[in-house]
């Protein structure tokens, strides 16, 4: 008994080392406190319309930078565009404004039309007036089915993580109206 014992001792030492260090870091680490005000236990979904209108003489997107490579790319590889477009709650852009898409996207594809998209999403109605999320992801524009993530909130949607479902309602040119549906857990 006593030799496989004292050939453990090693062993046993650097275990109850290593919990030491363990336990002392990780109380260290965090600290969860109640949050007042926040009761992170809802899903929103929300549904609007988003208009991006590059053409005419009151463009909601303009386009601020590019390549020397880009025109001659087949997917603009390299535009940048800056965005500040209603959204609202029909497809109708007249129909009454929710809040504004604020943000820019750049193509980043070589290949195909694929968007990286930063935006705000700054709410103008009813509860949610006042407050945003943080829209980020890829978005292949020409693809039916889409998905971005939503990355953060402020407001009614502090601690918001989701995802948007934009669909392209209507293109005409380089202009659209794009249909989402965001599912937001805040
Ligand atoms: C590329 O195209 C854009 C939009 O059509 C135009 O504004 C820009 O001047 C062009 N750039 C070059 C380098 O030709
Ligand atoms: C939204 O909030 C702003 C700032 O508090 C206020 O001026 C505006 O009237 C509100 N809009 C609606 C539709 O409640």
């Amino acid at each position: 008994m006593s030799t496989p014992f004292l050939l453990l001792l090693p062993l046993i030492f650097k275990a109850i080392l290593l919990l030491t260090v363990t336990v002392t870091q990780s109380e260290a680490y965090s600290t969860t406190t109640p949050f007042q005000g926040h009761d992170p236990e809802k899903l929103t979904h929300l549904h609007f319309y988003f208009h991006d209108v590059i053409s005419g003489d009151k463009p909601t997107t303009i386009r601020v930078a590019e390549a020397p490579s880009t025109n001659s790319s087949v997917s603009s590889f390299g535009a940048v565009l800056i965005v500040d477009a209603p959204l609202t709650e029909g497809p109708d852009p007249r129909s009454k404004e929710v809040g504004r898409a604020q943000g820019m996207y750049a193509s980043t594809d070589m290949k195909t039309f694929g968007f990286t998209m930063v935006f705000n999403l700054a709410f103008t109605e009813g509860e949610f007036n006042g407050s945003t999320v943080g829209l980020y992801g890829r978005n292949p524009i020409l693809l039916k089915e889409r998905e971005l993530p939503i990355i953060g909130g402020t407001g009614a949607f502090r601690f918001a993580r989701g995802y948007a479902l934009p669909k392209t309602y209507k293109s005409v040119d380089k202009d659209a109206v794009v249909e989402y549906n965001a599912f937001i857990w805040h």
